[in-house]
């Protein structure tokens, strides 16, 4: 099974790559759903949505900043890595994200499609500004030069993606010989909505997740195991 899928991903010209949190699980991120999960422990309607936002900001900033300064303190793991040399030998080549830390650009990787945003982005809530800053922010909530409340640049629950995110990533996705999945418990859509796309494309489609997930069943190679020991070795 392993020896199909590291086949498979070697033949292929044209590869898309959707990840979720669990690829950064080991870089020392928590993920979302797993033990120990951000949603295990948080409310994500108090947290993540546009109305907990409106109702306490800097209750939801400082769990951002929280965040943030976790994030700032990790490093890409071997397999953001492998997804850097993957991308130098495929032709075609579109790793789209779910992820908000920025890890997959700190290890090097070029086309990604964010499709849930950044966390290092900043957004003006009243004139749309947008502008990036990693720095500590000390007052809580930011604001812009507008004098408009700034909001983590982020997707949450009930908004839409980022303009043209998801266009892009089926297009790449039907265009694809391989899509590998890593570390996505495939629950958000419209991410997870890709996996059926791209069978029903045709394409050979490689899980890597410890757990099992809704798609395992139906992905056509399920490897079991973390995603910074298997990429490597797929790649
Ligand atoms: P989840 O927390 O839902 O799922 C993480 C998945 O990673 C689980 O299936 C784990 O089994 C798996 N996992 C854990 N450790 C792993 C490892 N070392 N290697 C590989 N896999 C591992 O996170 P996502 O699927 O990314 O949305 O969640 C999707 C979205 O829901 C997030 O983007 C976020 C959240 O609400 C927004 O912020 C908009």
């Amino acid at each position: 099974m392993f020896e199909d899928a590291r086949a498979a991903v070697h033949a292929a010209k044209r590869i898309a790559v959707l990840t979720g949190a669990g690829v950064s699980a080991e870089s020392g991120i928590p993920t979302f759903r797993s033990n120990g999960g951000f949603w295990r422990n948080n409310r994500f309607e108090d947290l993540a949505t546009p109305e907990g936002f409106a109702r306490d900001p800097k209750f939801v900033w400082q769990w951002y900043e929280e965040r943030r300064r976790g994030i700032a303190a990790t490093r890409p793991n071997a397999g953001h890595e492998a997804l850097v040399r993957l991308e130098e030998r495929t032709p075609d080549f579109t790793l789209i994200t779910q992820n908000v830390d920025g890890l997959h650009d700190a290890a090097g990787s070029k086309n990604v499609i964010r499709l849930h945003g950044d966390i290092w982005t900043l957004r003006c809530t009243k004139c749309g500004a947008e502008r990036v800053s990693r720095e500590e922010l000390k007052d809580l909530p930011p604001n812009c030069k507008c004098g408009g409340i700034e909001r983590p640049g982020v997707v949450w629950f009930g908004e839409d993606l980022p303009p043209g995110a998801i266009e892009r990533a089926a297009e790449a996705v039907q265009r694809a010989e391989v899509l590998i999945v890593a570390g996505t418990s495939a629950q958000v859509y419209p991410a997870a909505g890709l996996i059926p796309l791209a069978l029903r494309h045709g394409a050979t489609v490689i899980e890597i997740n410890p757990e099992e997930t809704d798609f395992s069943d139906e992905v056509t190679i399920a490897l079991r195991g973390k995603s910074a020991e298997i990429l490597p070795q797929l790649v």
